[in-house]
């Protein structure tokens, strides 16, 4: 360091003349610190520079790496799971005589969501059937024109398509509003289920059929239900209902040869409360697999939100039971089978 006190001129006489060696001068650039120190100054910010720079880019690298492997997460679970970014915004406010005081709380969350069989996730992270879902027809976020009233096996319809070949609607039942009714219906082959085997079936406008007696009740119970006595197949009990001017109803048919017959109920019914959500599903017995019946399901507007699925034998059981007041629980094509002789249920689809 230079001693400025030394080569101040004024603390000489300034008549006096006084010499300073050149390596006592320093540029006014110059910060003093010797040749050496410089270049180890000048090494550090170089390493400090790449320290930097690694310190940078390692977490961008590692973001990366991170993103390709969610990508592929998302790419092998693509029908059933999505991870979006959800943000929250809590505002508190609390006043007193002297003070006011507010507060604002932002919190971020990443929220995953895990989709039923038969349910895609959006971005938005609600689980849409891409087969039956009027705002995401066919596609996440394809939506239906207003000339259309229904998504139907992915493509937009005006109503829903009868399945049957040869479908008859219950006769009794034809050109009038039905909610809560039951009609006896006589069959050309038997159906069985437990054991119990007839070809006299009550048909519940609320989704039920019943081999012996019967209820119209429209609320939905846990299985086993007292509301029914006999074996009975609950294919989607729930309040439906038949809306005149439509092609509403419930058909019923047989088809095949002995002892090879089918025999199928198609419920194509609306909620009780709007004509165009659909409740749209059939309940099939197999002459040669007594004790099975099998449910397949269409255009459900709610999923099974608020309806039993299973069957049971009595009042007392025993029953099984697949869904009640389950979202989410049936989407389009989706078919249960149950075997009441062993008490199992397997869903196909
Ligand atoms: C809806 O129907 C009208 C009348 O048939 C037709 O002119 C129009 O192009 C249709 N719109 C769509 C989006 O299909
Ligand atoms: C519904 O399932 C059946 C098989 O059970 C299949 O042949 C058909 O293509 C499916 N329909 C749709 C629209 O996925
Ligand atoms: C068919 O059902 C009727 C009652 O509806 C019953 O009397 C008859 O025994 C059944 N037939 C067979 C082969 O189980
Ligand atoms: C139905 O009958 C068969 C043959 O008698 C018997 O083995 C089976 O346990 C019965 N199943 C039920 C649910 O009663």
């Amino acid at each position: 360091m230079i001693d400025i006190e030394r080569l101040d001129p004024s603390s000489y006489n300034p008549d006096q003349t006084f010499s300073i060696s050149d390596d006592q001068w320093i540029s006014v650039t110059n910060n003093g610190l010797s040749k050496r120190v410089t270049i180890l100054i000048r090494v550090c910010v170089a390493t400090g520079i790449v320290v930097f720079l690694i310190s940078l880019l390692v977490p961008i690298f590692c973001f990366n790496g991170k993103s390709r492997s969610t990508t592929t997460t998302t790419t092998t679970t693509s029908t059933t799971a999505t991870t979006v970014t959800t943000t929250s915004t809590t505002s508190t406010s609390s006043t007193s005589t002297s003070t006011t005081s507010t507060s604002t709380t932002t919190t971020t969350t990443t929220t995953t969501v895990s989709c039923a069989p038969g349910y895609s996730a959006t971005p938005a992270a609600k689980c849409v059937d891409t087969l039956s879902n009027f705002y995401s027809c066919g596609s996440i976020a394809y939506v239906c024109s207003s000339n259309y009233t229904i998504c139907s096996a992915g493509v937009c319809k005006i109503a829903p398509d009868i399945q049957l070949s040869k479908p008859t609607a219950i006769p009794e039942w034809a050109g009038m509003p039905i909610d809560d009714s039951i009609q006896q219906v006589t069959l050309s082959v038997n159906i069985t289920l437990y054991n119990y085997s007839t070809n006299i079936v009550t048909v519940s406008s609320n989704g039920v059929l019943c081999l012996s007696s019967c209820s119209s009740a429209y609320a939905n119970e846990d299985l086993p239900t007292a509301s029914v006595g006999g074996p009975t197949a609950f294919g989607f009990w729930d309040d439906l209902k038949i809306y005149s001017g439509t092609a509403q109803a419930v058909y019923y048919g047989t088809s095949g040869i002995a002892p090879n017959r089918i025999t199928t109920f198609e419920y194509y019914t609306s909620n009780y409360a709007s004509p165009i959500n659909y409740y749209h599903f059939q309940i099939i017995f197999y002459e040669n697999l007594p004790n099975i019946v099998k449910y397949v399901y269409f255009e459900i507007f709610d999923g099974g939100a608020s309806a039993t699925i299973g069957v049971q034998q009595s009042s007392s059981g025993p029953s099984i039971t697949y869904s009640v007041n389950q979202a989410y629980a049936v989407a389009y094509n989706t078919t249960l089978l149950f075997n009441t002789n062993k008490g199992t249920m397997i869903r196909l689809n």
